[in-house]
């Protein structure tokens, strides 16, 4: 199954309530073959309103962590955890989470990826350990299935937290190097 394949078939999709409050679902963008993947929450109020992951202002930090790390946005994929924003930005639940999984679980059988970071705790715990403290394990590369994950602060977290940006910044280098490997290997 092609990724295109995937986001037609959940273009409407009604699985959960979110779908009820939200103005454009928001599926992920990038490129369709990443190596490397980002995961984030969910959508906020711009993303809602473009359709789009990661434009609000927490999506330009991340931008700008992404060309600091010359890791062009254009050539890795990003998406969320849920694809529909969750009312007044809460965390999505749970059962939510349950459900949006599974088109994140197709997105990887579709793009592949050999990176795969979490940003923040929400992915984190759906993906990696649902006891997992942000604090305690990011910047740690873990392996499954053959795939090498590792979580990192969300760029919201870092907006109200900006002292935590210099560990942000070492977990950037770490992704860089790891991507760049990724990307020279497959040469
Ligand atoms: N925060 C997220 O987690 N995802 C987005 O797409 C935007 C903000």
């Amino acid at each position: 199954m092609d990724l295109e394949s995937v986001h037609q078939r959940y273009a409407r999709c009604s699985r959960c309530p979110l779908h009820r409050g939200r103005t454009r679902i928001v599926l992920g963008e990038g490129n369709p073959a990443s190596p490397l993947m980002f995961v984030g929450e969910g959508p906020g109020a711009d993303e809602d309103r473009q359709g789009r992951p990661f434009v609000g202002r927490a999506g330009q930090l991340l931008s700008r962590m992404l060309e600091a790390a010359e890791i062009p946005r254009a050539e890795i994929f990003i998406t969320n955890i849920v694809k529909c924003r969750p009312p007044g930005n809460r965390t999505p639940q749970d059962e939510e989470m349950a459900t949006c999984i599974t088109i994140l679980r197709e997105q990887f059988v579709a793009i592949r990826p050999k990176l795969i970071v979490t940003l923040g705790s929400a992915p984190t715990r759906a993906l990696i350990d649902p006891a997992a403290r942000i604090t305690r394990v990011r910047g740690q590369w873990v392996e499954r299935k053959g795939v090498r994950m590792m979580p990192t602060f969300h760029p919201a977290y870092l907006l109200r937290n900006p002292e935590a940006k210099r560990e942000a910044w070492i977990d950037f280098q770490a992704i860089r190097d790891a991507y760049r490997e990724v990307l020279s290997a497959s040469r």
